[in-house]
């Protein structure tokens, strides 16, 4: 064991995890000290912040089902209106990140505090990191007052969502707390968690995959996710993460699906810089090769593994590749060009790493 020295940060937050509790959320909302929440969803979930509105009842002050991917600066605004216009003293948001996006970009605001009901694994619950998009540029940044105070994971309302969904969800939690084993900022906390939190979604996808209705692997893959988004909130990310911002940001890749694809060419292009790292993903993973492992566990599980899938042009990759220069995170090996050029490459053509 080597001779450690680390900083370690807990924030407040109160988690109740469990099938059905949901049922708890009118005490939730209770010890919150708030009267009047506001329901946040997408408009195809419009229906699940329905139920939350009548289980509250009085205390629901209306639902807005606006939330869409990466928080436009305009949505913002409206929702901050409408939550201003109707007194509301909390913000619900059942949904996943895009949703809890826009929570926070209401906290962000009005300092309104939030109850997450998550129902993806993508983990921004658990973070005090909020994204606005304005003009077309994503702005992010860190503030505590975003960070939900209690979240509510119950496995029961992630049932629907579809299996080629949470498959590419679950393995961006991974990519969380792959980049959170090799972060400068690391603490052994989190090293525990991220571990964790590997296994259980290694464990859970496959057999969601097999069926979308199991209630233990439902449970454990939310756990998992749960551990991942608390390595995302709390140590910083690298260069898998600077890579998704971009290809999201300037070619618009859908979210998950970019992080699925990545993954593995991230972390076989780190591989040799962060060798204990790579090795507790891949006993997480009960395998031998890290970057493999993550490889086979979407391809097998029917996620797509090339970029071309998904609407990259090869054109575009030149251009992705400077931006992955510009503003560099920290990262354990330095970015190369040609070999991020390369990276790119292999994940545009999905190459086994
Ligand atoms: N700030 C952070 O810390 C953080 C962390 C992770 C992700 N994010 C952000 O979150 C966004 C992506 O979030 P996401 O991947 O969770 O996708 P999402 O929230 O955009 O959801 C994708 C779609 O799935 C639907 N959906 C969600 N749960 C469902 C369910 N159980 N059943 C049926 N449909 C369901 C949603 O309504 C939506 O239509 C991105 O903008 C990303 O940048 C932020």
């Amino acid at each position: 064991m080597p001779v450690q020295s680390f900083v370690y940060n807990s924030v407040p937050q109160r988690v109740v995890f469990g099938a059905g509790s949901l049922q708890h959320l009118a005490r939730e909302i209770d010890a919150l000290g708030a009267r009047r929440a506001l329901v946040l969803s997408t408009p195809e979930q419009r229906p699940q912040a329905e139920r939350i509105a009548d289980m509250l009842g009085a205390h629901a002050a209306g639902v807005f089902d606006r939330a869409v991917m990466h928080v436009p600066i305009e949505t913002a605004r409206e929702a901050r209106e409408v939550a201003q216009r109707l007194g509301a003293d909390c913000a619900v948001a059942i949904g996943g990140g895009s949703t809890t996006g826009l929570g926070k970009a209401i906290a962000l605001d009005s300092g309104l505090p939030i109850l997450a009901i998550p129902t993806t694994y993508a983990g921004s619950e658990m973070t005090p990191i909020y994204g606005i998009t304005e003009a077309g540029m994503k702005k992010t940044g860190k503030d505590i007052k975003v960070l939900p105070r209690t979240v509510i994971y119950d496995p029961e309302l992630s049932m629907s969502l579809p299996v080629g969904m949470s498959v590419t969800s679950g393995i961006n939690a991974i990519a969380h707390a792959a980049e959170g084993l090799y972060a400068t900022d690391a603490n052994p906390i989190m090293d525990l968690m991220a571990q964790e939190g590997i296994a259980a979604l290694g464990r859970a996808l496959p057999a969601i995959r097999a069926s979308a209705q199991d209630a233990a692997a439902r449970s454990d893959a939310l756990y998992g996710a749960w551990l991942c988004g608390t390595v995302l909130g709390n140590v910083g990310m690298a260069l898998h993460h600077k890579l998704c911002h971009t290809l999201g940001g300037s070619f618009n890749l859908p979210h998950a699906e970019t992080h699925t694809i990545v993954l593995p060419h991230a972390l076989a292009y780190n591989a040799a810089a962060a060798p204990e790292a790579m090795a507790r993903i891949a006993k997480a993973l009960g395998a031998s090769n890290a970057a493999q492992a993550v490889f086979d566990l979407a391809r097998d599980n029917g996620a797509p593994v090339a970029l071309r899938d998904i609407g990259m042009k090869e054109a575009d990759l030149e251009l992705a590749c400077a931006h992955a220069l510009e503003n560099q995170y920290p990262n354990p090996r330095p970015l190369e060009r040609d070999a991020i050029r390369a990276l790119l490459q292999n994940a545009w053509e999905g190459a086994r790493p």
